[in-house]
């Protein structure tokens, strides 16, 4: 057996035995960093909530009790100095107040009287593994996956507790691109396996699963969602499924994307291979999530794809099928506007897809926190028209689950914000700093600024101004703004994105250009067309910008340009130096770990900056102004070198042949 092998062979049983046996400052344990000597007084119902108050809580007694009629999932917490009572209509809602009350002990925040009642926005608040069979993640950054390949079951029980405790009640097990193995009968049983240990923290599994397993698993000549045949081996399988798993949550599909099969493959629509899979899931109480993600060559922007192939289809779904929509039109961009299938689509139900895991954020190197973006898409979205939220999970078996112990934030705000997406993202930094660290003033309020700011930050010195897509061949880490590959479909390439010329920068999607524009609201589409009133931080998303345009500061575009990547640049090392002076407050072990990674997060910034003035340089022809400090790296040495990620847990390799 090589090292490698035998390191991913039995590296779940170390983890495992790690945590049986010593709780190090390694961050395995999350924010739920109890401490208790186990004798709370604990009455009424059995359960995990009252395991967990049992061996965590360190105030006065608690009574659990149940009590009908309360909404789905919430709870009250009332106390009267000398007791404190939960009440939930079910077992996960009595879970989720007991977490609530952990949390405000974990912050230091109990308080003598309390009278709290809470419910969540959405019923589904789903985390969907992009996991293979084999272990790998995709867009993985944290080791692999905890559900497949050597799974522990230790593990996944400390996972269930992490999501019940911020309100996550769903999981979906594998990679939207799916095998059909997934569905084979000896899967199932390791489904069934993963399923009984989430179901007493109220998670529900789903899976994932490819539109062509009635082919590559059933035997069929089709999978034509029509075909009899077809509608029945799903019906079968749906029912196998349910006797092994009771509470099944459902599917989620891709089809018809990036090369997996799809009810298009047969002349059918995205409505009628949904409604298929609906029929068979209905008398169960199972969901599908259809995904929109699809980019098929209907128009030449591919920012107009999605909507042009779903809006049409609008009230034809049937009413257990929700539209996943990822939050821009694009693919997760470090900044994108919202997709417009969300205001278009007014009789269909529709969830939103964010992404946790930091695909175009950094990877599990970069200190992203991203709370700020998803409230800058739920302040355009209306929570209230969203049926479910999903977010594509960050979780793997590295001993802090998410290879940057911050990247924890990001989990922590996904379940949070999935639960009340009116919180803000300083709320939830100040609940998770204070859990997962200390609750000690001067360590929460400068790392509170930080971790709000850290989102504009990592914007700036990636892709400011709206680009977007400026991505090395390959990979999603490093900048490559001229890559390009012979054969390659324009639309991967960032030429296709940022359009640079000896006239501006950006992508037309305004009414003289693709006409994107036309796929909002009026009044946005009004504010969105005209470039003096596009908001700045999208302007090259909708304008092709000339050099010289004026700023709302008076600058001109290209200048602002290079002051934006600027104070991205000067914003990765004021984070470090923030870091730097928290270490009288910080255990060893995470201030080094952490600061390694903001390190490498500076570094970074400045490839960045380089790689993309420098290139843009070559077409405004412009001076890069005297008050920005200049680049480092020399264009054409960066040119020659591709960036070499063979692993993203240790990319200090840089640039290489
Ligand atoms: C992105 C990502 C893929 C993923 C796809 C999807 O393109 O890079 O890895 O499969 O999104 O969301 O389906």
């Amino acid at each position: 057996m090589n090292k490698n092998l035998a390191f991913r062979r039995f590296f779940p049983l170390f983890f495992c035995l790690f945590f049986v046996t010593a709780y190090a400052e390694d961050g395995s344990r999350l924010w739920l960093r109890y401490e208790s000597d186990g004798q709370a007084n604990i009455s009424g119902t059995f359960g995990v909530a009252r395991d967990e108050l049992q061996t965590n809580w360190n105030g006065g007694p608690v009574v659990l009790k149940r009590q009908k009629g309360m909404p789905k999932d919430g709870y009250k917490i009332v106390s009267d100095g000398e007791q404190i009572r939960i009440s939930a209509s079910t077992d996960a809602g009595l879970l989720y107040g007991a977490y609530h009350l952990l949390r405000l002990q974990g912050m230091g925040n109990v308080g003598k009287s309390l009278n709290i009642e809470e419910s969540p926005m959405y019923e589904w608040r789903i985390l969907d593994h992009w996991d293979n069979p084999d272990g790998t993640i995709e867009r993985g950054f944290a080791g692999h996956s905890i559900f497949w390949e050597n799974p522990c079951e230790f593990v996944i029980r400390q996972y269930a507790r992490a999501n019940a405790s911020v309100g996550i009640n769903g999981a979906v097990l594998n990679n939207v691109n799916a095998k059909p193995q997934t569905l084979d009968s000896d899967n199932l049983k390791q489904v069934q396996w993963i399923a009984d240990i989430l179901r007493p923290y109220g998670i529900r599994v789903y899976l994932s699963v490819n539109f062509a397993s009635p082919i590559r698993l059933g035997g069929l000549t089709t999978a034509d969602p029509l075909d009899k045949d077809v509608a029945g081996w799903w019906k079968q399988k749906v029912d196998e499924i349910y006797r092994l798993i009771p509470d099944f949550g459902g599917f989620l599909v891709k089809a018809n994307s990036e090369g997996e099969p799809g009810p298009c493959d047969y002349g059918r629509t995205h409505a009628e291979g949904a409604n298929m899979l609906a029929r068979a899931l209905k008398p169960h109480k199972g969901i599908v999530m259809w995904r929109t993600f699809v980019y098929a060559p209907n128009d030449p922007d591919r920012a107009k794809q999605a909507y042009k192939e779903f809006q049409p289809l609008d009230g034809q779904f049937l009413d257990n099928v929700i539209l996943q929509v990822k939050n821009g039109p694009i693919d997760f961009q470090p900044r994108e506007p919202y997709s417009p299938l969300f205001t278009s689509l007014k009789s269909t139900l529709v969830m939103a897809e964010l992404q946790v895991t930091q695909e175009y954020l950094g990877a599990a190197n970069h200190l992203t926190f991203l709370a700020p973006m998803w409230q800058e898409f739920f302040s355009l979205v209306k929570p209230a028209s969203l049926k479910a939220i999903a977010g594509v999970a960050n979780v793997g078996d590295n001993i802090n689950w998410c290879g940057h112990h911050f990247a924890q934030a990001n989990w922590y705000t996904f379940g949070r914000l999935a639960w009340n997406p009116n919180l803000t993202a300083e709320t939830i930094a100040r609940e998770w700093l204070a859990q997962t660290f200390t609750t000690d003033k001067r360590f929460v309020n400068p790392m509170t600024d930080m971790m709000v700011s850290s989102y504009e930050t990592v914007v700036s010195y990636m892709m400011p101004l709206g680009l977007h897509h400026q991505f090395a061949g390959g990979h999603h880490y490093g900048p490559e703004p001229w890559y390009t590959a012979p054969g390659i479909r324009s639309d991967w390439t960032p030429a296709y994105y940022h359009r640079a010329d000896s006239l501006g920068l950006g992508f037309d999607r305004s009414s003289r250009g693709t006409d994107a524009v036309s796929q909002y609201p009026d009044e946005l589409r009004d504010q969105y067309d005209d470039i003096r009133t596009c908001p700045e931080k999208y302007l090259t998303w909708f304008h092709h910008v000339p050099w010289d345009y004026r700023m709302h500061n008076g600058r001109t575009f290209w200048d602002e340009l290079c002051h934006k990547y600027d104070e991205g640049v000067h914003g990765a090392r004021r984070m470090l130096a923030i870091w730097d002076s928290m270490m009288p407050y910080v255990d060893k072990e995470r201030f080094a770990e952490v600061q390694r990674k903001l390190r490498i997060q500076a570094r970074d910034s400045e490839w960045w900056r380089d790689a993309c003035l420098l290139y843009f340089q070559t077409f405004s022809k412009r001076p890069i102004p005297q008050d920005v400090e200049h680049p480092v790296h020399n264009l054409d040495e960066m040119m020659k070198f591709r960036i070499h990620i063979t692993n993203y847990e240790n990319p200090e390799c840089g640039y290489s042949k």
